[in-house]
C-alpha cells in the first residue's frame, strides 16, 4: 500500500473516531430512560436501515421483510417450511432470501434450483462450512464435513465397498433376523404371547432400524453392545444431533457434556473392535469395518487413523438412522390408512416367496415393484430432509437472472416441496404408490453421468423427484435403505395387518422442528397376526 493511501485510511479513522466520540458524549449527557429506549432501539433501526438498502440494490435477491432483528424468518421457516416457502413464491417467484438467525438464506424453489444449489462449483458453495457445526461434535473429527472435500469424496468411496450388491446379499438374512427378534422380543410386540397389540411407530421403527443396520453395517459384535447399557450412549449423541446445534455447537449444558462423552466412549469401542480384528487378523467381508479396515487409504498414500475410521462408522450410521427410521414410520401410518394397498403387498409377497415357502433374498427383493413404489411414494411425500444448504464461498451469480448471491450467505434447495407441487405429481398430497407404475427403481441416471471419486452418478440434477439430493454430495445409503426398508416392509406385511390405533386421527402432520421430517404425536397403529399365522 502506497503512502498517500496509508494517510487517507488514518485520515479517514480519525474521523470516524472523532464522530463516535462525539456520539459518546451526546449519549452520556440523555437521562436513563432515553439510554435505555436507544439501546432498544438501535438494533431495529440498523436492522430496517439494512432490509431498506438490501431492497434498493438491483443485483440482490428479494428479501423477505422481516421484524425482530437477527432472528428474521426463523419461526415461520423452521416450524412450517413449506407453507413458508409456498408464501414465499406466490410473493416473489422461485428466488428469495430470508433472514434466519443471522444467517442470509438464498432459497431457489424447483428443478432449476436443485441445478443451481447441488451442481454448484466446488469453488462456489460449501457443504462443510453450512453443516460442520451440527456434525462435527456428534461424528467426530477428520471425517464427513471436517475434513476437505476430496476426503469426504474418498470417504463415501471407501463405505461404499461395503454397499455393494455382494454385501447386500449377505445383509438381507441379517435385517429379516433382527426384525424377526424384534417382533418375539419388543414389549408392545411379544408376538409369541399376543396376537395383536398397539405399538409407538415412533419408538419402534428408530430401534428396528439401529438394530438393523448395525447388525449388518457394524457386525454381530456391534449389534450385541445395544443390549446392554451402551445403548444409553447412542440415545445421549442422538440428543445431540439437534438444529440448535447449526447456532450453539457448543455450550456448558449437560447435554452437549453427555454428548462428548458418548462419542469418545462410541468412538473407543469401535476402535477396540478394530484393533481386535487387526491383531487377530481377521479381516473378511462381514460389514463395514471390514471394508475400510481393508480399503482406507487415500490417493496420496495418507492412511486413514482407525479413530477417523471410528468417526466415519458413527457418520454413517448416524446419516442412515434418522432417514429411514423416519420413512419406516411414514410407511405404516400410510398404509395404516390403505388396506387395500397392504392387502396388494402381501399378494406380491405371496407371488415372489412361492406362498411363503422361499426366504426372502436380496434378489426376490428386485422382484418385488409394488414393495419399491411404495417406499417411493413415501419418500415423495415426506422427504426427511426439508432442506439443503450449502455456504457461499465466492460471489455467486444465478444464472439468467440480475442476481448475485455474495460470499458468505448461504444457498438453500428443498427437493421436498417440489415434491408436495401438483405441477410435477398430480394429486401432490394423496398417496398413491401407483403413480410409479412402471417406474419401480428408487432412482436412475438418464443421461449423462460424471463421478466425483465414489462412482457414476447422474450429471443432471433437474429432477423434480430427489429424495436422495445429487451432485457431489448425493446420498450414497440409496440402495441400502431400500434393502432395510423393504425388508422390514416385507415381513410387516406377511405376519400382520395393521390400522390406525383409537386414539388416531388419520396420517398425522408433520413435525419439521427435529433433524428430519418426522410424525407428529400420536403416532400409533394397532396390529394383528394375519391368517394363517406365520412364524416369527
Ligand atoms: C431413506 C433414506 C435416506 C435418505 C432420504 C437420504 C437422503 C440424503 C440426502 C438428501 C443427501 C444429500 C445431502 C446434501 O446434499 O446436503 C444424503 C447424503 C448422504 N447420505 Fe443419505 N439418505 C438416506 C439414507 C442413508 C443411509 C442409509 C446412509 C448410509 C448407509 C446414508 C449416507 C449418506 C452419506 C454418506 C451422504 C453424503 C453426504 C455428503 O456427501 O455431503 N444415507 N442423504
Ligand atoms: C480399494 O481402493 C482401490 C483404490 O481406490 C480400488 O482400486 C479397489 O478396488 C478397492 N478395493 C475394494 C476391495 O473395494
Ligand atoms: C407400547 O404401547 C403403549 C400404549 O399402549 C405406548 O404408550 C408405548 O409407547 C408403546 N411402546 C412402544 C415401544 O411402541
Ligand atoms: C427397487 O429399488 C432398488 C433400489 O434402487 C433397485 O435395486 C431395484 O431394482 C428396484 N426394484 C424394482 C422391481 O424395480
Amino acid at each position: 500500500m502506497g503512502s498517500e493511501s496509508e494517510s487517507v485510511v488514518q485520515a479517514t479513522l480519525q474521523k470516524a473516531v472523532g464522530l463516535l466520540q462525539v456520539a459518546f458524549v451526546w449519549f452520556c449527557g440523555l437521562s436513563v430512560p432515553q439510554q435505555i429506549s436507544i439501546i432498544i432501539a438501535a438494533p431495529f433501526v440498523y436492522s430496517m436501515t439494512w432490509q431498506f438498502l438490501f431492497s434498493l440494490r438491483k443485483d440482490r435477491v428479494p428479501l423477505v421483510p422481516y421484524f425482530i432483528p437477527w432472528v428474521g424468518s426463523a419461526v415461520a421457516y423452521g416450524t412450517r417450511p413449506y407453507e413458508f416457502f409456498g408464501e414465499c413464491q406466490k410473493k416473489y417467484g422461485d428466488i428469495f432470501s430470508f433472514m434466519l438467525l443471522g444467517r442470509v438464506m438464498t432459497v431457489y424453489l424447483g428443478p432449476k434450483g436443485h441445478e443451481f444449489v447441488l451442481n454448484a462449483k466446488l469453488a462456489d458453495v460449501s457443504a462443510e462450512a453450512a453443516y460442520t457445526h451440527l456434525t462435527t461434535p456428534v461424528f467426530g473429527k477428520g471425517v464427513i464435513y471436517d475434513c476437505s472435500n476430496s476426503r469426504l469424496m474418498e470417504q463415501k468411496k471407501f463405505t461404499k465397498g461395503a454397499l455393494s450388491t455382494e454385501a447386500f446379499r449377505k445383509y438381507v438374512p441379517k435385517i429379516a433376523d433382527e426384525v424377526y427378534k424384534y417382533f418375539r422380543n419388543s414389549k408392545n410386540f411379544s408376538m409369541n404371547q399376543q396376537k395383536g397389540g398397539i405399538i409407538n411407530v415412533m419408538e419402534t421403527q428408530p430401534e428396528m432400524t439401529i438394530f438393523t443396520a448395525s447388525r449388518s453395517l457394524l457386525g454381530e459384535e456391534m449389534r450385541a453392545m445395544l443390549d446392554t447399557d451402551f445403548a444409553y450412549l447412542y440415545s445421549d449423541l442422538d440428543k445431540g444431533f439437534k438444529p440448535i446445534n447449526f447456532v450453539f455447537s457448543n455450550l456448558p449444558l449437560d447435554h452437549y457434556r453427555k454428548r462428548d462423552h458418548a462419542q469418545r466412549t462410541i468412538s473407543s469401542t469401535y476402535m477396540k473392535l478394530i484393533q481386535k480384528r487387526r491383531d487377530a487378523n481377521d479381516i473378511q467381508d462381514r460389514d463395514l469395518i471390514d471394508s475400510l479396515l481393508k480399503n482406507s487409504t487415500y490417493k496420496d498414500g495418507t492412511k486413514m487413523t482407525d479413530q477417523e475410521i471410528a468417526n466415519l462408522l458413527i457418520g454413517v450410521l448416524m446419516g442412515g438412522q434418522h432417514t429411514s427410521a423416519a420413512t419406516s414410520a411414514w410407511l405404516l401410518l400410510h398404509l395404516a390408512e390403505r388396506p387395500e394397498i397392504q392387502q396388494e403387498l402381501y399378494e406380491e409377497q405371496m407371488r415372489v416367496l412361492d406362498n411363503g415357502k422361499k426366504e426372502l433374498t436380496y434378489d426376490l427383493l428386485q422382484e418385488m415393484p409394488l414393495l419399491n413404489q411404495t417406499i417411493k411414494e413415501t419418500l415423495r411425500m415426506h422427504h426427511p430432509l426439508h432442506s439443503l444448504f450449502r455456504k457461499v464461498t465466492r460471489d455467486l451469480p444465478i444464472p439468467n437472472t440480475p442476481y448475485v448471491v455474495p460470499k458468505n450467505h448461504f444457498v438453500l434447495v428443498s427437493p421436498g416441496y417440489c415434491h408436495l407441487q401438483d405441477e410435477f405429481f398430480p394429486k401432490a398430497n394423496t398417496f398413491n404408490p401407483h403413480r410409479w407404475d412402471n417406474d419401480a427403481k428408487s432412482s436412475y441416471a438418464t443421461g449423462e453421468e460424471v463421478d466425483y471419486g465414489f462412482g457414476a452418478i447422474s450429471k443432471g440434477v433437474s429432477s423434480p423427484y430427489l429424495p436422495f439430493g445429487g451432485g457431489r454430495h448425493r446420498c450414497i445409503g440409496e440402495h441400502f435403505a431400500y434393502c432395510q426398508l423393504g425388508t422390514i416392509l416385507s415381513i410387516f406385511v406377511r405376519t400382520v395387518k395393521w390400522k390406525f390405533s383409537p386414539k388416531m386421527n388419520g396420517v398425522p402432520g408433520s413435525d419439521f422442528q427435529s433433524m428430519v421430517t418426522l410424525p407428529l404425536t400420536p403416532a400409533e397403529v394397532q396390529w394383528e397376526k394375519r391368517e394363517p399365522e406365520q412364524k416369527v
